[in-house]
């Protein structure tokens, strides 16, 4: 299966809005918020396709040194073969371009298979939201550091040692 993740753009608006209603029901995102993501440069967009069939997508807003999750939706049929975790890589690769630190997300108490994906991923879970998507409904939200500081090696640092002493 060769599955390809690349930018999404207004063409995909219409599949991916559809993926949206078929994943999230009455819960999902406005078309116009999608659309908005789609052309906000501060985002990060993703689709995943099969053979040019789009089959996933991951959608998020950055803002200074962070990024919200808002969505990530993979077909039914192309569940559980690994796209969802190639959408969340390559968002994760994505927001260290783009300098961010630390990705936040929520989801839904009941929603087993995005919390195992992202405790899988290495979120953590920070807290619990009461009613978030309304009564009785809870979110977890959940954050993960991507930036882990500068890799100084070690022969630089000696360098540095060496040229602070001979002054
Ligand atoms: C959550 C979702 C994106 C996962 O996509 P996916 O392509 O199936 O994910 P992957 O195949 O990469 O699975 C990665 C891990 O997630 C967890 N997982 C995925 N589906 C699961 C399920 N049905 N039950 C339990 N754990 C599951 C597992 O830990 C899995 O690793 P494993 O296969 O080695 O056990 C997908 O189920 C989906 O689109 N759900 C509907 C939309 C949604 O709820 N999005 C989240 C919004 S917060």
């Amino acid at each position: 299966m060769n599955i390809s993740i690349q930018p999404a753009s207004n063409e995909d608006l219409d599949e991916i809005y559809r993926l949206e209603l078929e994943c999230f029901g009455e819960d999902a995102y406005p078309r116009f918020l999608l659309k908005y993501l789609l052309d906000n440069r501060d985002s990060i967009f993703l689709k995943a396709s099969i053979d040019n069939l789009l089959v996933g997508f991951i959608a998020g807003l950055c803002s200074g040194d962070s990024c919200t999750l808002y969505t990530i939706d993979v077909k039914k049929e192309f569940r559980r073969r690994g796209v969802g975790s190639m959408l969340l890589e390559a968002f994760e690769k994505r927001a260290l371009e783009k300098n961010v630190k630390k990705i936040i997300l929520q989801v839904e108490v009941s929603n087993t298979p995005a919390i195992n994906l992202y405790l899988k991923k290495g979120y953590k879970i920070t807290r619990r939201i009461r009613n978030y998507y309304g009564l009785g409904r809870d979110a977890y939200e959940a954050c993960k550091t991507i930036w882990v500081g500068e890799n100084i090696s070690k022969s630089s640092i000696i360098f540095y040692r060496d040229d602070f002493e001979d002054r």
